[in-house]
């Protein structure tokens, strides 16, 4: 099956199709990854490419309880001996960078963080934390100068996490974190050059990427799309939703980068449909790699998408309770489901006790 046949990603040779998606994990306890954390990748690197968990360029962006970060030494440190896990076991990794935005709650930020984003605009609801369900905050419109500082807080992880061994960095501009709240009109009301058009509101990502590639190279460099997606409350169909995507497809296209990852949440999570071919629309104008994927939970649908000429496919929540998936996958053997009440919580427990 195509699914288990060696491709290449740039310069890098992958094992197989089979990416393992971002998952949000909440292991790192003061925002460092750990040893469970390397037992957990390393466990799990049967993938081809390992996208992890959201990780924040920013104490402003350390979002969720116990995400880990990518803005001080020790987690610089902690993430080194991650990627050696990988790399030992010939998988290859590339770290998603979120800066969570105005999805947060202030008692979640690390001392001293900021709830910043586009605009001043309330997420409805309320957000996990370690002392209960909490109210988002309300974040503050960034200053230019505030842009500026998160552009290259982006660009300073991106350049330490390739140095201590990242194949690459991905840019999570999808499901309404801070890249997406600029992208999306409902959570960007801005007036200046960041604001208004789809052009403007595509700025912070475009300028966030261009200064990335130009510290690390664009082969290093991925992002992650989420078109349609109204999680975190964004609003999914806009008027210039397809100009928006097909803009940002052309620029990266421009910078080389390693690929587009489009979320496609529609069966897994019951997300609003498509109202256009967007996943087309991206690939036949960025021309370059397509991550795509969403339930996928068996070989015949991974190789159903690349029929469809799509190059990689994500696998997420399989991979939580099947270390060993792709064997699995190969072999059709039943999938294991996670315990539902540890994929949040501190601690190997429900992490790195699935065989
Ligand atoms: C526990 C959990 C945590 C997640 N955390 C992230 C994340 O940090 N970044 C991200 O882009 N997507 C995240 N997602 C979304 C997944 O990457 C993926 O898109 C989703 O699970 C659908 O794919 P699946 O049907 O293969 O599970 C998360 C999903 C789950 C279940």
């Amino acid at each position: 099956m195509k699914v288990f046949e060696k491709t290449k990603l740039g310069k890098l040779e992958l094992k197989n199709k089979i990416v393992m998606a971002p998952m949000t994990r909440s292991r790192a306890i003061n925002n460092i990854p750990n040893d469970i954390m390397k037992t957990y990748y390393s466990q799990r690197s049967g993938a081809g490419l390992i996208i992890t968990e959201g990780t924040s360029p920013s104490i402003n962006g350390s979002g969720y309880p116990r995400i880990p970060g990518a803005f001080n030494n020790a987690q610089i440190k902690g993430w080194k001996a991650v990627f050696e896990g990988i790399h030992e076991n010939n998988s290859k990794v590339f770290v998603q960078l979120m800066h969570t935005g105005r999805v947060t709650a202030q008692i979640n930020l690390p001392e001293g963080g900021k709830v910043l984003a586009p605009s001043a605009v309330f997420l409805e609801g309320e957000i996990y934390s370690d002392e209960g369900m909490k109210p988002h905050s309300i974040p503050k419109e960034m200053t230019l100068e505030e842009i500026e500082i998160a552009q290259n807080e982006f660009v300073e992880a991106s350049k330490q996490l390739v140095e201590a061994g990242a194949d690459g960095i991905e840019l999570h501009s999808a499901n309404g974190y801070l890249l997406n709240q600029f992208l999306n009109p409902k959570t960007n009301l801005r007036t200046d050059n960041y604001g208004g058009d789809f052009k403007n509101r595509a700025r912070f990502v475009l300028e966030t990427a261009k200064k990335a590639a130009e510290a690390i190279g664009g082969d290093k460099i991925g992002i992650r799309f989420s078109p349609y997606s109204v999680f975190n409350d964004l609003q999914g169909d806009y008027e210039d939703v397809v100009p928006m995507f097909t803009y940002l497809a052309a620029e990266l296209a421009k910078l080389n980068i390693a690929y587009i990852h489009i979320v496609d949440q529609r069966v897994a999570f019951d997300a609003p449909e498509f109202t256009t071919d967007i996943k087309k629309t991206i690939k036949e104008t960025f021309g370059g790699t397509i991550i795509v994927g969403g339930d996928v939970h068996k070989a015949a649908q991974a190789d159903a998408l690349l029929e469809q000429g799509y190059d990689l496919v994500y696998i997420g929540r399989p991979f939580i309770a099947n270390p060993n998936l792709v064997e699995k996958l190969k072999t059709n053997e039943p999938l294991a489901q996670p315990d539902s009440e540890k994929i949040y919580t501190a601690g190997a427990a429900g992490y790195i006790d699935y065989v």
